[in-house]
């Protein structure tokens, strides 16, 4: 019998700057499972960066390789993958997400995006404009797709992303979620 805890695919989801690769990376770590980032694969599968596909393709380009990519992504077992912040919004994901793995929602503050997400170098949404306005108007927009989808929901964005990432292990232990010893 292994002492591997039994897992499938677990999916990070919430805003920019809400850490889901960097706790998602932690969180891969402790489970002994493998880490995938999907707009870093979306990158290297375009051979461009997420500013350059939003240029050239639009928002609506971005999003059909989001949907491929997740897609690809979750036939793998045993990952964690970390979701950009506007997946929720494709309603394939959704349905992809629900029916394939644990979902996991960061929940942090817009104000705390704020801090994050620094000069908002990289992300086509936050260019130019009010960011704070914007991460507000993005936020109330779909918090209530993270909420309905979310299996676990992880309100402590003040800690750190090894802090954050035990407690969401020791959450899907209660939940049931993470079997070990039993695969
Ligand atoms: C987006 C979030 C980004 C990236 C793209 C669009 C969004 O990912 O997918 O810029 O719509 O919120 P992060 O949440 O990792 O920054």
């Amino acid at each position: 019998m292994s002492e591997e805890p039994q897992v499938f695919c677990l999916f990070m989801i919430g805003p920019m700057g809400s850490g889901k690769s960097t706790v998602g990376r932690h969180l891969a770590s402790l489970l002994h499972c493998d880490f995938v980032d999907s707009d870093a694969e979306i990158e290297t599968r375009a051979g461009a960066d997420i500013p350059w596909i939003f240029d050239v393709e639009g928002e609506d380009g971005f999003r059909r390789r989001e949907a491929s990519v997740l897609q690809e992504l979750s036939e793998q077992t045993r990952v964690v993958i970390a979701t950009g912040g506007g997946a929720v919004v494709t309603a394939a994901n959704r349905e992809l997400m629900s029916r394939l793995g644990v979902v996991i929602y960061l929940d942090v503050s817009v104000a705390q995006q704020v801090k994050r997400t620094g000069s908002g170098e990289g992300r086509p949404l936050l260019k130019g404009g009010d960011r704070q306005a914007t991460l507000g108007r993005l936020m109330a927009e779909r918090e209530p797709l993270y909420r309905e989808l979310a299996d676990v929901i992880i309100s402590d964005g003040g800690s750190n992303a090894r802090k954050v990432a035990r407690q969401i292990q020791q959450a899907l232990e209660d939940r049931g979620l993470l079997v070990r010893g039993a695969n």
